[in-house]
């Protein structure tokens, strides 16, 4: 399947760009085509109605409109989304087509905080169900992941080292399902 997985932050030590960078690496190991989009590539202007999308703003639509399903993951600011990724998908929201009604979406989060970032997690299934998109049930949070993340980005707590091949496999199944 062709996959997109978006999101970390602009931060370079970012932990949720590294946890992108070791999912995305897992999900092409099963034989997958992963587009990335992270770090500048989500430097967007800010959403201003009447202005035309940027150019980095129309390849993510692209890309959506290509795939058969979407990886977020994000960092919590403040229990929500933070501004950078809203701003995203508030462009993407205003594009038509809609590249996220029926959109298989798996969400993710890393956070050096106990909760691994699962109430952020909370604020993105309001937005993406209030945009038609289909959000696993199932989540992967690193939580004190200052500590729980190796240098590639994968987890080194063994209970969620055995959960992330679970709930991957539960999305791709998902995916397949619904547009496979
Ligand atoms: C945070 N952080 C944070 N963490 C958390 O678990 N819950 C929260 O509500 C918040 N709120 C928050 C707000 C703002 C403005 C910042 C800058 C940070 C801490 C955050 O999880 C931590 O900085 C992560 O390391 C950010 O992700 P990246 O940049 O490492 O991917």
């Amino acid at each position: 399947m062709r996959l997109i997985v978006m999101g970390g932050s602009l931060r370079s030590e970012s932990l949720n760009t590294r946890l992108l960078r070791h999912l995305a690496g897992a999900l092409e190991a099963r034989g997958h085509e992963v587009s990335t989009f992270a770090s500048e590539a989500l430097r967007l202007p800010l959403y201003e109605d009447g202005v035309a999308p940027a150019e980095a703003a129309q390849a993510l639509y692209a890309a959506l409109r290509e795939a058969q399903g979407l990886v977020i993951v994000s960092p919590e600011y403040n229990a929500g989304i933070p501004g950078h990724l809203k701003n995203a998908v508030d462009w993407l929201s205003t594009m038509r087509p809609s590249p996220w009604m029926g959109l298989p979406v798996l969400l993710c989060a890393a956070s050096p905080g106990a909760f691994g970032g699962a109430r952020g997690l909370m604020a993105w299934r309001v937005t993406l169900a209030n945009m038609g998109a289909l959000v696993l049930p199932e989540a992967i949070t690193v939580p004190h992941a200052d500590q729980q993340l190796d240098a590639d980005g994968a987890p080194t707590d063994a209970r969620t080292a055995t959960s992330v091949p679970k709930v991957l496999d539960g999305f791709l199944g998902l995916a397949s399902r619904l547009r496979g």
